[in-house]
């Protein structure tokens, strides 16, 4: 099935009370991984690409490794660009056939930030294409920069309709407490998400989409296997999957992972190679990884967004 958009997937889940898991790829492996998950749990799925990605993998090469993906299967798949910084490769992406892009310039002063996410809102939707853009600022690592804690900023309520209308997006990433990377909370820690905010934003804005980064809850058993295979990940601990099934029943639509797949990618790698010294075949711990995040995401499908049996 060609790739669509998400703005049939969004209405249906902001409808149902659940929300569609947007996970990122780098390659083969994980695309195969995340759309193979999705289709036996006959889920919709967002493949997204980061500025990262494409410096690793070139994004034609992801274009095509998608395309190919979806020809396989008849779930609606979306492809999206991740924290797009500019005009140009939203553009870039738009041009080559990505169905979503984010415009990120939430650093930016409002009415920068504004003028910039019209002027790709205009480009893309010429084009078929929904933008996704963020207000207020999430704590974390994100393309190697990181934003400490304290510069963190929630988002107020108060600037949501204005930015909503004058941009045309449609779909809003906001800060409640969710944070960029493996390492968010240090154990002993309760994260909690401001569900508070979350339901106000929903009240000013009925219907509309919202969107959550930085979701991965940074799942101990994986870390455990790392760990014993010779990392050395720290102790830490994530966003607790009952804070995300709780926003995903509001008007949160789509749910951003990504920290949680590397780390069951890597633990099942460090595993296959700690127990088969002899294996030299990357077919071997690739396909051990592809498997082990296939489970990543089918538990995230499953039991923290909801999203099984809505294709
Ligand atoms: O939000 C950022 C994503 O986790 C992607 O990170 O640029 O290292 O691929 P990356
Ligand atoms: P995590 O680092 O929590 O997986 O967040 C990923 C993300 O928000 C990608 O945009
Ligand atoms: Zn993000």
């Amino acid at each position: 099935m060609p790739l669509v958009t998400t703005t049939e997937m969004f209405k249906k889940a902001y409808a149902g009370g659940y929300a569609v898991g947007a996970f990122n790829v780098n390659n083969m492996e994980m695309i195969q991984a995340i759309v193979e998950a999705a289709n036996e749990c006959r889920s919709p799925v967002i493949l997204q690409v980061s500025a990262g990605a494409r410096k690793y993998a070139n994004p034609v090469y992801l274009r095509h490794l998608v395309a190919a993906a979806a020809e396989t299967t008849d779930i609606p798949i979306a492809m999206h660009l991740d924290h797009g910084a500019d005009y140009e490769i939203c553009k870039d992406c738009i041009d080559i056939g990505f169905t979503s892009v984010m415009i990120d310039a939430s650093s930016k002063p409002w009415e920068e930030n504004i003028a910039l996410t019209k002027k790709v809102v205009e480009y893309a939707h010429a084009h078929g294409v929904v933008v996704e853009a963020e207000l207020g600022k999430l704590a974390g690592i994100e393309d190697d920069v990181k934003v400490e804690a304290h510069d963190a900023m929630f988002t107020s309520p108060d600037e949501v309709e204005e930015f909503t209308a004058r941009t045309g997006i449609d779909s809003l990433a906001i800060a409640i407490g969710t944070s960029h990377g493996a390492y968010k909370f240090k154990p002993g820690q309760d994260p909690k998400l401001r569900i508070d905010i979350l339901e106000e934003i929903g009240r000013r804005l009925p219907g509309f989409p919202i969107v959550l980064h930085g979701a991965s809850s940074v799942p101990q058993e994986q870390v455990a296997i790392v760990n014993e295979f010779g990392g050395s990940m720290p102790n830490a601990i994530g966003i607790p999957e009952s804070e995300l099934r709780k926003a995903a029943k509001l008007a949160v639509c789509k749910i951003n992972i990504d920290s949680d797949l590397r780390v069951a990618f890597t633990a099942a790698v460090r595993k296959h190679l700690a127990e088969n010294p002899s294996h030299f075949d990357p077919r071997q711990y690739l396909g051990d990884a592809r498997a082990n995040m296939k489970a990543m995401v089918k538990h995230k499908i499953i039991d923290v967004l909801g999203s099984a049996n809505k294709a």
